[in-house]
């Protein structure tokens, strides 16, 4: 029997350069805990997303995450959008169904979920470090929790700032550091967002996206400094246990 018949629940990652992705892991751990000998989960390596159709049009396949860097593109390929990931405009999880295939963002649950137990009554004011796709579900969630925020990038646009205009004083209004930059990613792990760390304190908490290393360089200072500090991991596991959820419903 091929892996194909063998398997008539197929789950999987679209993305580019995925080969070391959380989610293959995770999924096949999970399939195995639960005896789900006929699920399976792979990496689907797209150097293009026109590739997708041909993904999309496989034998058995129930869903799909996406990553870096489709999560926007990969929207005019869906039939439908669930209404948060179009007020995100962004997808990671996609559900295939008989009226076609419906996006999901379970980014924002997993952020929102991994935060708020951090958050303390002070925490009112958010920096924001990056503009891409993974802010859009970060500052989602921001203004659903009512925390005001500001990005910084290094080429604001009106109301943004930029790392070299942060000071003192912003680290007394902003007590909620989100890294939504891939700065300081393994194996680059000595890199760590252009901000004056000598400003922070343990009234601050310092959020990165990044998981891979565990403590990264951006962590460290705060860490250093007593600040609370949180990586990307729980969000990580947190928007993969929502995405079974959605495509483990009827
Ligand atoms: N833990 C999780 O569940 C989870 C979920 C989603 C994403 N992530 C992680 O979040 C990070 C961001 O994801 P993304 O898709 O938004 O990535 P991205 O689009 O590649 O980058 C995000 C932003 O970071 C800034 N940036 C990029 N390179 C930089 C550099 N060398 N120096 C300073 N700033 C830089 C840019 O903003 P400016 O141009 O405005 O400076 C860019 O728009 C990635 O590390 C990703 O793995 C984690």
């Amino acid at each position: 029997m091929g892996e194909t018949e063998k398997h008539k629940y197929r789950f999987g990652l679209v993305g580019k350069g995925i080969s070391y992705s959380f989610s293959k892991g995770y999924f096949t751990k999970k399939f195995q805990v639960l005896d789900l000998q006929d699920h399976s989960y792979e990496n689907f390596d797209l150097d293009d997303l026109s590739q997708f159709k041909n993904v999309s049009e496989q034998k058995h396949l129930k869903g799909l995450n996406v990553t870096i860097p489709y999560k926007e593109e990969i929207i005019p390929y869906l039939h439908q959008l669930d209404s948060e990931a179009k007020m995100i405009g962004a997808v990671n999880t996609i559900k295939f169904t008989k009226d076609g295939l419906i996006g999901f963002n379970t980014d924002a649950f997993g952020f929102k979920e991994s935060l708020y137990p951090l958050l303390k009554e002070h925490h009112k004011k958010a920096l924001v470090l990056g503009t891409g796709g993974a802010s859009k579900a970060i500052t989602f969630v921001l203004e659903q929790l009512g925390i005001e925020y500001r990005y910084v990038s290094r080429t604001p646009s009106r109301d943004q700032l930029h790392y070299s205009q942060l000071h003192k004083s912003h680290f007394k209004e902003y007590q909620l550091i989100i890294n939504c930059s891939p700065v300081g990613t393994h194996p680059n792990s000595d890199q760590k967002p252009q901000i004056p760390y000598a400003h922070l304190n343990e009234t601050h908490i310092l959020f990165d996206l990044i998981y891979n290393p565990p403590e990264t360089a951006f962590l460290s200072e705060g860490k250093k400094r007593g600040a609370t500090i949180k990586n990307g991991l729980s969000m990580l596991e947190f928007q993969a246990e929502k995405a079974w959820g959605i495509w483990d419903s009827p």
